[in-house]
């Protein structure tokens, strides 16, 4: 029995470079001790294990100011702002169409020049047209706003005084900080100042004892990942962006990512905040425990309010040790049921060092396959339709093996997968999770994106892709891909330009679509511009007058978050 199987996957697998599950798995004792050395690569992703080809880089020509996507502090505290000064570059979502500047909030001058040179010096105050291009525009190149002005502040302290002063003179801002967000948030929509955070990205202390790690805001989630491996820990979250977004945008938007399913979201890693409000008061929050329950805990809602509420200046994040014994699969299913399945059985039999759990559908594997360089399949060329990716951490090898194994030998038994890979080391483990991290950037590559980020249920979350599907016809692709261990679709709708009539058949029916099966609009992007006027589908309007209050009691004046004046508009 289990040769007439080994045999049968060996016709199909034998053309992959990685090690074939099913030969790993069935094959006798001599091809095992060949792979042996390909089973259980060690160590982590990213860092410094991988030399710069490898490293995912997004958006390298905007590095400068580039940095959180899934992130991104949006705090244009100052609020909708003239139309005059502003226009939309693109004006994706019914919502970006409709924002008109607020003419009570000021126009810079010369003084507001000077004083800001007096608080930062003549460097750290930009005004130079190309850096001001970048960081008007993000990363999809959907958004453009017209800011005139970009700081670099080095210390709370001098984002106290920026805030200050823009309060007094009614000006608006927007903080940003790797300026990867992928909703218009982290770029101004009209002619905010752009605060900029990237100066601050010091470590301030890490506990080797506790795992807890202190640190600015402007640090890059890789370089925290990197500085964390040499002290045999890891960062809670990866995400594709890693090598650009900041660990400040990451918290602003409650970043998600990739290892969700293993260590949960950052309102559980995240243990304080330092956050400075728009009147530049400065909430030290940044306590470094694992529990205190002396009253609210407000850190949270500074966790994925996407600046609206205050710049996030500080974190304090408990960090995991480091496992030795990490494992990859690249797994094909033939359906989607398959797939989910599959997920069931790996929370039961992997349980405990289960880290990852991705997903990507056919278009998804071909669109990155066709418009990514130096991609591979990992497994030979033949048709499924959805690719599944399996990672395990633990701290024992032989234990991992043994789980995994048995997993794997199940699964293919029972028909969950039809044909899947070994990663055997950690260049093996990049290349395949190349291919599900470069889709974002693979669909940038062919033209207009409409891309949407749903928390539903896993059962009924491939129904909406293909309802979409008969929906657009041949007008556009429907690419589906996001992490499934969580529920959270990535619906990307790529068509060769930007069309309002193709917007319109998607728009409002992918809102309504969710918010019928009891969805999120925004499983880990945010709102930002794109939802700022959806967030009723995902919220009551009760709900939102709390959020509104609570936001009134922190800010100041005519500095409010332009999202909740629109948001406003919409319930009245
Ligand atoms: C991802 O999971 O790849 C990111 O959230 C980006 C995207 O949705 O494209
Ligand atoms: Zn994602």
């Amino acid at each position: 029995m289990m040769m007439e199987k080994w045999r049968a996957s060996r016709r199909f697998l034998r053309c992959s470079a990685a090690v074939s599950l099913f030969d790993r798995i069935l094959t006798p004792t001599s091809a095992n001790s060949a792979c042996n050395s390909a089973f259980g690569f060690v160590n982590h992703r990213g860092s410094q294990l991988c030399n710069e080809n490898q490293k995912r880089k997004i958006g390298t020509c905007f590095h400068f100011l580039r940095g959180d996507r899934d992130t991104t502090l949006r705090t244009s505290m100052g609020t909708g702002i003239g139309s005059t000064v502003g226009l939309q570059h693109r004006c994706f979502g019914s919502a970006a169409s409709k924002v008109q500047r607020n003419p009570l909030f000021s126009t810079l001058n010369s003084d507001d020049i000077s004083y800001f040179k007096g608080v930062l010096g003549e460097k750290n105050v930009i005004q130079d047209e190309d850096k001001l291009m970048i960081a008007n525009t993000d990363w999809m190149r959907k958004y453009r706003g017209s800011s005139k002005l970009l700081l670099q502040p080095r210390s709370t302290e001098e984002i106290s005084q920026i805030l200050r002063y823009c309060n007094s003179r009614c000006l608006a801002v927007v903080p940003q900080g790797g300026n990867t967000g992928l909703v218009g948030g982290s770029v101004p929509v009209f002619d905010e100042v752009v605060i900029n955070l990237s100066l601050m990205n010091n470590v301030i202390s890490f506990d080797k004892v506790s795992g807890i790690l202190v640190c600015e805001a402007g640090c890059i989630l890789e370089n925290l990942m990197t500085y964390l491996d040499t002290q045999g820990f890891i960062m809670p979250l990866d995400l594709g962006a890693k090598g650009s977004c900041q660990i400040g945008g990451n918290v602003s938007t409650n970043a998600g990512g990739l290892r969700l399913v293993r260590y949960g979201s950052l309102h559980g890693n995240v243990l304080g905040v330092e956050v400075v409000l728009a009147n530049g008061d400065v909430l030290d929050m940044l306590g470094a425990l694992r529990k205190d329950n002396t009253g609210y805990d407000l850190k949270h809602l500074f966790i994925g309010s996407e600046g609206s509420l205050g710049i996030v200046t500080k974190v304090s994040i408990l960090t995991p040790p480091q496992l030795s014994a990490v494992n990859l699969a690249f797994l094909a299913c033939k359906d989607y049921y398959s797939c989910q399945k599959l997920l069931v059985e790996a929370k039961r039999k992997l349980g405990e060092i289960l880290s990852a759990f991705e997903f990507l559908d056919n278009l998804a594997m071909d669109l990155v396959l066709n418009h990514l360089e130096g991609v591979r399949n990992p497994l030979p060329p033949s048709m499924h339709d959805f690719y599944v990716l399996i990672e395990t951490t633990g701290s024992d090898e032989a234990h991992s093996k043994e789980k995994l194994e048995a997993f794997l030998l199940h699964a293919m038994e029972v028909g969950l997968i039809s044909d899947g890979v070994l990663a055997q080391d950690i260049n093996q483990a990049l290349s395949f999770w190349r291919v599900r991290e470069g889709l974002s950037e693979a669909l940038l590559k062919v033209g207009a994106c409409y891309k949407y980020d749903l928390s539903l249920p896993i059962e009924k979350l491939y129904n909406l892709v293909q309802e979409m599907r008969e929906r657009l016809g041949a007008s556009a692709k429907v690419i589906a891909y996001g992490h499934l261990g969580d529920g959270n679709l990535h619906l990307n709708i790529s068509t060769p330009q930007y069309d309002d009539k193709i917007l319109a058949q998607i728009e409002p029916f992918v809102y309504e679509w969710t918010s019928m099966h009891r969805g999120s609009i925004s499983a880990e992007h945010g709102l930002g511009l794109m939802k700022a006027n959806e967030i009723f589908y995902s919220k009551s309007t009760n709900v939102f007058s709390i959020a509104r209050e609570m936001q009134n009691n922190l800010d100041t004046d005519l500095c409010t978050y332009w999202n909740m004046e629109v948001r406003a508009k919409r319930l009245s």
